[in-house]
């Protein structure tokens, strides 16, 4: 079986650590690890050191942004640049604040901003700029923004969510005033404590007033569910096969185990101050696990992408940006739904980031003032994207998909 949605990051050191945790509530909220997670995040995400760099750290990257924006001292209607091709979590706080998302349109590339049509969509009220790392892959015209960005004096946020391609990177260029990081360790990105998020700046005034929010910590209670989580996926992910695995997922589903990705209340198109917390102890130490074998995990990453690369030139018809560890391999193809249907059958489940303009499907885009047709080949590339995994697979079962890949997507784009 192949399922990239399964937990791609849980190791059995992971559940354990998390397991060995649930006995240790003394060092759930406070400890020495908070700080220390600090400067290994600094050093493996930008490879910078802690004398000119800060890290801020809250229970979620929505929360990070959502705080980051609010210190800014943006005025109603100020104008958020955002990508079309996203998720609702960068979305959500910028309409919270009842500032306004103004989206752009992606190249092909590298799924990120287009630059052209970003200059198209400045206006007077345009104060900031979300560069996504779509995937950890870097935009293809990262430079050109950032001269935009300088010119129009605006404030960058760059959104490392996905990861980062540190080698592609001019970290020279973090030189700009106002030029902010945005990480997440939720459980489906690079690295993972089921939560998390930051912001990392070289801004010293910023940083000290994202640290003035007075947050509360995650209760005692969420702390404990949040702990269930690894264990729970290591062996619902190995036990998935014989059925035990399924049986748990549903029952830790039906007895409210485990913390949903995305809340009710953001599929409706409205941001949950439930994640407005502290980063816990806790989660530092599951974060400062997969820290250590950060190398391991990126190494794994790029082996699987290149072997990609090489193996699918038949149905790749645009060029990746770069190679890199990215936590996805993103492939278009035409009849996405019913390919996809097809390959669950035979027991392999890809993914589908992003399947809407602000992903999930069926999210409210009017809510967020999205308006259709506005970024086409966003668009476009919703309709057809399928997401390969590059972390919870092994070389054999990539040697197994590309085989039917190739066959499966020869055969809808030269027969059908
Ligand atoms: C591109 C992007 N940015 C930011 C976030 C926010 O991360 P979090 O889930 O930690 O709130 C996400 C998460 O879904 C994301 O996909």
């Amino acid at each position: 079986m192949i399922n990239l949605n399964l937990a791609p990051n849980e190791t059995f050191s992971d559940a354990l650590t998390s397991f060995l945790l649930l006995f240790q509530p003394w060092r759930w909220k406070r400890g020495k690890e908070q700080d220390k997670v600090k400067k290994e995040i600094l050093k493996k995400y930008l490879n910078v050191t802690h004398s000119t760099f800060y890290v801020s750290l809250f229970l979620s990257g929505r929360s990070a942004l959502y705080h980051l924006l609010k210190s800014l001292n943006l005025q109603e209607t100020d104008e958020v640049l955002v990508q079309a091709f996203t998720c609702e979590a960068v979305i959500l706080p910028i309409v919270a604040l009842n500032l306004k998302p103004v989206f752009f349109d992606i190249e092909r590339k590298s799924f990120s901003a287009n630059p052209i049509d970003l200059e198209k969509k400045l206006s007077e009220k345009s104060k900031v700029v979300i560069l996504q790392h779509t995937f950890g892959i870097p935009p293809s015209q990262r430079e050109k923004i950032l001269s935009i960005i300088k010119q129009n004096n605006l404030v960058l946020i760059e959104d490392i969510a996905h990861g980062i391609n540190i080698a592609k990177i001019k970290m020279k260029n973090a030189k700009l005033k106002n030029h902010f990081f945005l990480l997440s360790f939720g459980r489906s990105k690079s690295l993972s404590s089921v939560f998390g998020g930051a912001i990392i700046t070289n801004n010293k005034k910023i940083a000290k007033k994202l640290d003035s929010f007075n947050l509360p910590y995650p209760s005692y209670s969420l702390i404990f569910k949040l702990l269930l989580y690894k264990p729970i996926a290591f062996i619902t992910k190995l036990t998935y096969k014989i059925y035990l695995g399924k049986i748990i997922h549903f029952f830790s589903q039906k007895f409210n185990l485990l913390i949903p990705e995305i809340t009710k209340k953001e599929k409706a198109g409205e941001y949950d101050h439930f994640f407005d917390k502290k980063y816990p102890n806790a989660l530092a130490i599951l974060l400062l696990n997969q820290l250590k074998h950060f190398s391991k995990t990126q190494n794994q990453r790029k082996k699987i992408v290149n072997f990609y690369l090489k193996n699918l030139n038949n149905v790749i018809s645009y060029k990746v940006q770069g190679t890199g560890s990215i936590i996805r391999f993103p492939l278009l193809i035409k009849n996405r739904d019913k390919i996809l249907q097809n390959l669950e059958k035979k027991g392999i489940f890809l993914g589908r980031w992003y399947d809407s303009p602000v992903a999930p499907k069926g999210f409210p885009l009017d809510k967020v003032g999205y308006r259709w047709g506005s970024c086409p080949k966003a668009e476009e590339v919703c309709q057809k994207i399928i997401n390969l995994p590059t972390n919870n697979i092994k070389l054999n079962e990539a040697e197994k998909l590309t085989k039917i890949l190739n066959d499966v997507i020869y055969e809808n784009q030269n027969h059908k």
